[in-house]
């Protein structure tokens, strides 16, 4: 019989959801300390934003030191300088205000403050002894769901792999979701980071692991993705924005209490290796999987469809096509066949499959997108 519940939940200490709550930023972090450092993205600059915090912060006597990162996924030596840079300032907290990428610098550079080891020693399973900085997200990309989660997943470039630093100290003390951050997105960052949700809500839903409590989250997460993506992305209105912004958050906290699937096992050394962005390769994965998992999920495969108003792959297939969404790898030579195929079997996320993943099976995801 399925469980009902998770062994042991794990939940962001604090949720702030309402239009604005941006605004209360210092007010928020305040508790936490006077120093810290704020990590963010490139638009963050550009939207005039670190300026206005600056402004803020110092209002409450805060003494924030901005860390802006660059583009792409982050790296082991991120985390170093990141915590480099906080030991300096003697920082207090880690603020990361973006997309899925910086909410994971910030994470793992908080959790990994005391550490007396290197960041790449956590990576490989060393146990962590040092308590962290507490660490305060803020999403501005309805994706990744990392604002929810304890664990951050980082790039390892020596050995060109891509890997989850994890521990429930890396919780978020405090989240800020605040719809007005997700106005303006661009089209690309919307709907990759709404497909990566979706897809990670439905491999929470299918996942070996699920539970009652896992399986609801996700399904809310699947009907607020499924209704709110494309008119987000065509009008980009208050209530969709929303209901995006609550699905990816519900999507973060589905698979962290169930994990993953065969998309995100797969997803993580083909975007190493290509260069591909992750919400890009998980969209392209995601009929691939739906096909494969099919004779396992019967029944939970009408429950998807329901949930959708229409059969599940089909709805699927029709919103990818409608965001022109097509694989980058079609024509492409495949690289490092054995090491893509190995690295997706060893990988957590697909220990989690409720079909168990077979080499040839890697090989069929393979087939389908290149
Ligand atoms: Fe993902």
């Amino acid at each position: 019989m399925q469980s009902l519940f998770p062994k042991e939940t794990h939940f962001p200490s604090q949720v702030l959801c309402q239009k604005g709550c941006l605004a209360d930023l210092a007010k928020e972090t305040a508790p936490f300390g006077a120093r810290g450092i704020v990590v963010h993205g490139a638009s963050l600059e550009k939207k005039g934003l670190t300026e206005t915090f600056a402004e803020s912060f110092q209002k409450l006597k805060l003494v924030p030191e901005f860390f802006c990162r660059a583009r792409g996924e982050p790296t082991l030596e991120e985390i170093r300088q990141v915590i480099q840079k906080g030991r300096a300032h003697r920082a207090d907290w880690v603020l990361g205000i973006g997309g899925g990428s910086v909410l994971d610098l910030a994470k793992a550079a908080a959790g990994l403050f005391h550490a007396k080891q290197p960041p790449v020693y956590y990576q490989e399973g060393g146990a962590l002894l040092e308590k962290g900085l507490p660490f305060i997200a803020v999403p501005t990309t309805a994706g990744s769901g990392s604002e929810a989660t304890p664990n951050a997943v980082i790039i390892n470039p020596e050995k060109k792999v891509k890997l989850s630093i994890r521990h429930p100290d890396f919780l978020a003390q405090k989240v800020l979701l605040d719809v007005e951050l997700l106005q303006g997105l661009p089209f690309s960052v919307m709907c990759q980071s709404g497909m990566d949700a979706w897809v990670q809500a439905y491999e929470s839903f299918i996942s070996k692991y699920a539970t009652w409590f896992s399986e609801s989250y996700a399904l809310k997460a699947i009907q607020l993705i499924n209704r709110h993506l494309l008119p987000a992305l065509t009008n980009g209105r208050e209530e969709d924005l929303n209901g995006l912004l609550l699905g990816s958050f519900f999507s973060g906290i589905a698979f962290s209490h169930s994990r993953l699937g065969v998309i995100h096992g797969i997803a993580h050394p083909l975007g190493v290796l290509y260069g591909v962005p992750h919400g890009l390769v998980c969209s392209v994965c995601f009929a691939p999987s739906v096909k494969l998992n099919l004779p396992v999920i019967r029944q939970k495969y009408e429950i998807m469809s329901q949930t959708v108003g229409a059969d599940f792959l089909t709805r699927i297939t029709g919103v990818l096509a409608e965001l022109k969404i097509s694989s980058p790898f079609k024509g492409k030579a495949i690289l490092e066949q054995e090491k893509i195929i190995r690295e997706t079997l060893q990988s957590g996320s697909t220990t989690a499959n409720p079909k168990p993943v077979t080499p040839e099976d890697v090989q069929f995801l393979l087939d389908e997108i290149f």
